[in-house]
């Protein structure tokens, strides 16, 4: 087969159709979506008016006069004229009902803490005494950018709002990333000032989380750019949790900080609905990763609108959002979306199975919790560990989500049984940071469930698989090919910082039919991940078509993790392929070819894991570093790495006829097979799914 003929969009995918489930009338007769006139409402001939829905769920300073702009495509405008402030939609306009209900309670991972709820009221007091630091202290204003490296922790949310008040764009990099990664994104965004925290709890342990801040400082240094200010919360009231020292005139503790700002009152201001409200970096193809500039109005709109409907959020729900606000999950559905509503939004700091796999269901039953979501990869973990453990605690969970990866209708189903006691109504919700809400999902009291699939296209969401050769396939054909969505929507971010080109080339080149056309119907945008939808309209997705791999819901692109290993002096060449894992859904693999002069040796491997963690962080350690004599290449040079996925897969090599050094093959198989039969790492039996990903993996390229 050559590389051509691997093309996605021709491989005709055949797999057992999964069974419905309903969901119970309970949860029909309470949802905040129960009218099927609602798909009326939002069906194509009502776009884009049919999200002034979402949009008259906030509270506008100033009305908009256009709903959507395409004048300048596919720079789409929501909410022309609108303006707004997400600080005060999300808390003080709250205040005048629920001033003393929580709006967060913050669940510490040591069990021996107390649980803190923080009201909407004090929400308000800390949002302003903290935007009032970071406007008079820090010198902060519309338009500029901070970074956060931030953990679980109610200082998390608070800055964001404080920034949203402000109209500083935010910028949180997720607090498992490396110093040196917090430090790309430092450069990247321009920021001046990093917020930051002397230490959490991860795993029992207190982390020292300020020194990652001194190496980030270090490397947007080493890049000429100037950090004026890092700011840092402390863990533990009194005490400083770090062992890095504070640098004097440029670390400063909030606390002592805030106390000059005690009381102040910072006016909410009045932000255009296009203006940008945060930065989110992602992965993607290149080393360097993209920060998505989401938007105000329109942004604010779509979470809080998705939460109202896919989540099914009720001013009285505990809500339960186990994932963290360093991802795009996190900051739409753990704070925008269920604040905007004026829920109670619940943040745990640590890892689900700490102290043990009961530990969620604790916090579930303690709080009163009726709303869970989370990802495939926790639940696969808190199944391994603890598959009878939700029986042992009296929660009742009415609606449960699932996020960020496929999930094996295997586990969807004790999702459904065993966490939600057969009582919730699963929604299995597909969308990238890219998009600032769901995509992807059914209308949890409208529509059956089907385990393994996400659902048609969210309302106001036309989704169409296209092939190879820019054709739509047949709806409904099982037909496997590239997910795109016709149209856009107000939760689409507005640009990659920095860099509008790429922008365009990465989303909208591949299918745009007329580059000259302001009419949206021309720019389909292209979501990067291969899908199938079967004849009742639901969609299958099958995983990134990209050179992205999906660990434990964390997209690493395989650029970052190869330029991390090359920075290793012995290595040439490196390339990383994704394996099945059980518990995270994939892992990484990083084959290494060496310089000549250097022999294969255990430091080596160490080294490389070593560079990926601190230049990316822990998450993307990879589980084998193979040292190889040569790269499997094409005749041009390209490394294949579909040759090696499939190595490292068990699931064979494909044809190999075409490539320049077919014999090292045979080599690297054997050598990393065999080794991996000794350490009893030989990969389960792969679904269908799974072999096509593996077989089409690197086909980017
Ligand atoms: C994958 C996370 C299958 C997909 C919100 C996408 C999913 C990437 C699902 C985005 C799902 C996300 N089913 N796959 N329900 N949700 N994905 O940017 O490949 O961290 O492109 O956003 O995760 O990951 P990101």
């Amino acid at each position: 087969m050559s590389e051509v003929q691997l093309s996605e969009a021709e491989i005709a995918v055949h797999w057992r159709e999964e069974e419905y489930y309903s969901p119970a009338p309970r949860f029909i007769g309470q949802a905040n979506a129960s009218d099927p006139s609602i798909f009326e409402r939002f069906s194509e001939q009502n776009f884009p008016e049919c999200f002034k829905e979402y949009a008259d769920l906030l509270s506008w300073d100033k009305y908009w006069h256009t709903t959507l702009d395409t004048s300048h495509p596919p720079f789409w405008k929501w909410f022309v004229g609108g303006r707004l402030n997400a600080s005060y939609n999300c808390v003080d306009r709250h205040l005048v009902k629920n001033r003393n209900k929580a709006a967060f309670i913050w669940v510490p991972e040591p069990e021996s803490e107390e649980t803190k709820a923080i009201t909407y009221q004090e929400l308000y007091k800390r949002v302003n005494e903290f935007a009032a630091l970071l406007r008079d202290f820090c010198g902060l204003k519309q338009g500029d950018r901070v970074t956060f490296h931030l953990p679980m922790v109610p200082e998390l949310p608070i800055s964001m709002l404080a920034c949203a008040r402000l109209g500083v764009v935010h910028s949180e990099v997720f607090g498992g990333f490396s110093g040196a990664a917090c430090g790309e994104r430092i450069v990247d965004s321009g920021s001046h000032v990093l917020i930051t925290i002397d230490g959490y709890y991860r795993n029992g342990e207190l982390l020292d989380h300020k020194a990652k801040a001194d190496e980030a400082i270090a490397t947007a240094q080493k890049q000429g750019a100037e950090v004026d200010k890092v700011l840092v919360w402390r863990r533990l009231p009194g005490t400083y949790s770090s062992k890095t020292p504070m640098v004097p005139g440029r670390d400063f503790h909030v606390d002592e900080v805030l106390s000059d700002h005690r009381g102040r009152v910072v006016e909410p201001i009045s932000m255009p609905a296009e203006a940008p409200l945060f930065l989110m970096y992602t992965s993607g193809t290149t080393a360097q990763p993209k920060g998505c500039q989401h938007s105000t109005g329109g942004y604010l709109a779509y979470v809080a609108g998705t939460s109202k409907y896919y989540q099914d959020i009720h001013p009285e729900d505990t809500y339960w959002c186990f994932a963290d606000i360093g991802w795009i999950t996190g900051h739409s559905y753990i704070v925008y979306g269920p604040l905007a509503l004026g829920t109670t939004s619940v943040m745990y700091e640590g890892v689900p199975t700490y102290p043990d796999a009961g530990r969620p269901w604790r916090i579930a039953e303690r709080l009163g919790v009726n709303i869970f979501h989370t990802a495939p990869t926790t639940i696969r973990m808190l199944r391994k560990l603890g598959p009878d453990e939700p029986k042992k605690y009296d929660y009742h969970f009415k609606h449960m989500t699932t996020v960020g990866e496929p999930i094996e209708p295997d586990v969807w189903r004790w999702y459904y049984q065993v966490v939600g006691k057969g009582e919730a109504a699963i929604v299995d919700t597909w969308w990238q940071t890219e998009n600032g809400g769901f995509l992807g999902s059914t209308l949890p009291a409208l529509q059956a469930m089907k385990p393994g699939s996400c659902g048609p296209g969210v309302l106001g969401i036309y989704p169409a698989i296209y092939d190879e050769q820019g054709s739509v396939v047949p709806a409904g054909s099982g037909r496997a090919g590239n997910i795109c969505i016709r149209n856009p929507w107000p939760g689409i971010f507005q640009t990659i910082w920095g860099q509008p080109e790429r922008y365009v080339q990465i989303y909208y080149e591949k299918y745009c039919t007329d580059k000259g056309s302001t009419d949206w119907r021309d720019w389909p945008y292209f979501a990067g991940d291969g899908a199938v939808q079967a004849a009742d309209g639901y969609f299958r997705i099958l995983g990134r078509v990209d050179d992205v791999i999906n660990v434990a819901g964390h997209r690493l692109g395989t650029k970052e993790l190869e330029s991390a290993s090359i920075t290793v002096e012995e290595v040439a060449e490196a390339a990383a392929v994704p394996v099945i894992d059980d518990v995270r859904g994939r892992a990484v693999e990083i084959y290494v070819a060496l310089k000549p002069g250097y022999t294969p040796a255990r430091e080596i491997e160490d080294k490389v894991a070593a560079a990926i963690d601190t230049l990316i962080g822990k998450i993307a350690r990879p589980k084998h570093v193979w040292i190889v004599p040569d790269m499997p290449k094409t005749r041009s040079g390209k490394i294949m790495r579909r040759v090696i996925a499939g190595i490292s897969n068990f699931t064979g090599t494909g044809d190999i006829t075409t490539l320049a050094n077919p014999e090292v093959v045979e080599t690297i198989r054997h050598h990393v097979q065999t080794e991996k039969v000794e350490r009893g790492d030989v990969p389960r039996e792969l679904s269908e799914q799974e072999l096509q990903e593996v077989k089409a993996f690197g086909h980017a390229e």
